[in-house]
């Protein structure tokens, strides 16, 4: 078995200039101030958590145990305890924290200061949500990708669901975002392609041909390329003849990517995802350079008429140029991660691609560092796998006579049990018929979002339209609703946009008291360290999280804290309240947009 090239070292790529909300961004800070002034002979790595249990503050900083460790190593004995009295003497004034307690066995509990996260709040109700802000990169997101002539599958659906939620992070951070659909449309299958087109549609300069449905004329044309020897031959030719260019050919090519092209626009349009297309084809002549540029500095060798590449520390060499002269899947990755690198000049480049492809893109990483393309500690090149879409029989996911699932079926499906649902519960009563439409196109398209990125991206997942459509658990319904819900209860106070506007612009602070305010106003500042946490590993499920945890904290505020009073026939809103409620709404807003989710005020 082949073993895998060396990962790549992790590097501080995601700079914070300002941590806007974030607690843990902010603490993390200040004890690792704390740490290296009162212990500077040792370097470990900063252990802080939230603190699983209230009786020990908020936060816990658990560095003591390992410190007091490194310093025994040095030959100093000092106990943890000991070790914390000494990180906390060192820490510097910091106006989240109002105590710290250490309890003998060395952990130091942080107790934050309420008055600090009221004032936070008081500037998200007169700023709105505003996310950490961190020094702006360059990223060019890879996903999607599907192939030409065969049908987009749940492979590539999961691949565009997460592509367009890390760049949607991206963009809500300011970060310059290249959105990039590498789509497969070159290579040998398109002579067989062009071939059979011509035999099909003499016609075709004149009118656009009625290809149809593409798979079955892939179909055809491939069980014609391996049974009739001629038209093998001819389709070879057609080969040559696209990769020079041809206008003839290169309208054939069109034709038949345009059949692709449209359908998948059918896809990207209703899930609101935003692509480039950048083809293979869009390489062929960069990949002609780079077969030059890794000739003369002697990177390749040949092995029976092929031209291959061994890059360090693999066991797969790429195939650089075939024994027919074409190129391959590998020379086109490495003429997009250098054109990536250096015409588009990304700083961070992100492929989202299945977990199967891991081999193959650590194998270009390799080659382009060999190649000196770029320098792991200026420059983050990964690979964002995932894993397999899983039927409910936990087989891959197919249709029930064994076919490919077409996505457009998928979704349509969703739709239409979507709104069986809301009938179900007799929604369209209340609702318009532009409203329930809304909600319908929210439930289903975002239930469908919500199921693959709440799932752990590297595992697999079961694709299930009933759990995803449970208005109970983590959800996109439960969320949904939970969002509309909280709308509700602003709209229903009669208090308007102005009041509260008013309301929060006379109180710096955001008037905190019952302790399920606090904790909902904690939950809420939560969206900062969550971010932060996302933009470096890329696993959106914490996100996800996050908003469940929120929506069930509200819940807990909601059910033991009045927002309006009713009292003897008239009704006090108690307006501090109704100010989190709000600000509750919008952080939900952004986190479900940034997971590409659209909210809707009724459902
Ligand atoms: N078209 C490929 C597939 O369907 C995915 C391409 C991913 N991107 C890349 N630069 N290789 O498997």
């Amino acid at each position: 078995t082949p073993s895998a090239p060396p990962k790549a070292k992790k590097h501080d790529y995601v700079v914070v200039k300002d941590f806007a909300g974030s607690i843990m961004g902010r603490l993390a800070h200040v004890f690792k101030k704390a740490i290296k002034e009162a212990f500077p002979t040792v370097s470990v790595p900063l252990v802080l958590a939230e603190a699983t249990n209230p009786k020990f503050g908020d936060y816990q900083c658990n560095s003591a145990m390992g410190i007091s460790a490194a310093l025994k190593a040095q030959g100093t004995a000092k106990r943890p305890a000991e070790v914390a009295a000494d990180i906390v003497a060192k820490l510097p004034v910091c106006p989240l924290i109002s105590k710290t307690e250490i309890p003998p066995a060395g952990f130091i509990n942080v107790f934050l200061n309420e008055e600090f996260i009221a004032k936070q709040c008081g500037e998200i109700s007169r700023h709105g949500v505003r996310l950490p802000t961190i020094e702006s990169r360059r990223v060019i997101v890879d996903f999607s990708s599907p192939n030409i002539a065969k049908e987009m599958h749940v492979g590539h659906l999961r691949s565009t669901i997460i592509g367009d939620a890390i760049s949607r992070l991206f963009e809500a951070i300011g970060f310059d975002v290249l959105r990039l659909n590498h789509i497969g449309d070159w290579g040998t299958q398109f002579g067989m392609l062009i071939a059979h087109l011509f035999d099909r549609f003499p016609n075709f300069q004149k009118e656009t041909p009625a290809i149809g449905d593409l798979q079955s004329f892939y179909k055809e044309s491939k069980k014609r390329f391996d049974e009739d020897a001629e038209f093998k031959k001819r389709a070879y030719e057609c080969v040559v003849k696209l990769q020079s260019s041809q206008p003839e050919f290169i309208k054939a090519w069109n034709d038949i990517c345009d059949v692709s092209r449209k359908s998948n626009n059918e896809v990207y349009d209703k899930l609101d995802i935003k692509l480039n297309e950048r083809g293979e084809s869009y390489y062929h002549n960069r990949m002609e350079a780079i077969v030059e540029e890794l000739k003369t500095r002697s990177f390749l060798r040949e092995e029976e008429g092929r031209h291959l590449m061994f890059p360090t520390g693999c066991d797969i060499p790429l195939t650089v140029v075939k024994s027919d002269g074409g190129f391959t899947y590998d020379t086109s990755d490495l003429a997009a991660l250098k054109n990536r690198l250096f015409e588009e000049n990304g700083d961070w480049l992100i492929y989202v691609v299945d977990a199967g492809q891991s081999l193959h893109f650590e194998t270009i990483f390799s080659a382009g560092r060999d190649l000196g393309w770029y320098d792991e500690a200026v420059k983050r090149v990964e690979h964002v796998g995932f894993g397999l879409v899983l039927g409910e029989d936990k087989k891959k996911f197919k249709t029930r006579s064994g076919e490919t699932v077409r996505l457009k079926d998928l979704l349509d499906e969703g739709v239409r049990r979507s709104e069986e649902k809301l009938k179900e519960k007799c929604r369209d009563r209340d609702m318009s018929e532009a409203e329930l439409t809304a909600a319908r196109d929210a439930v289903a398209y975002g239930g469908i979002k919500y199921a693959d990125l709440s799932h752990t991206r590297t595992q697999d997942y079961i694709f299930s339209y009933d759990r995803m459509l449970d208005d109970k658990g983590n959800t996109a319904v439960y969320l949904l609703y939970a969002y509309a819900r909280i709308r509700s209860i602003v709209r229903q106070s009669g208090v308007s946009q102005e009041e509260m506007d008013k309301y929060a612009a006379s109180n710096e602070l955001l008037p905190l008291g019952h302790p399920k305010e606090v904790k909902l106003a904690k939950q809420v500042l939560k969206l900062s360290d969550v971010i932060l946490q996302v933009v470096d590993t890329l696993m959106l499920h914490t996100l996800c999280d996050y908003l469940y945890n929120l929506s069930t904290t509200f819940t807990e505020f909601y059910s033991e804290c009045y927002v309006v009073e009713k009292l003897e026939g008239t009704s006090k809103v108690n307006m501090n309240r109704l100010l989190l409620a709000h600000v509750t709404a919008n952080t939900m807003e952004t986190a479900l947009n940034i997971l590409g989710i659209k909210p809707v005020p009724k459902m």
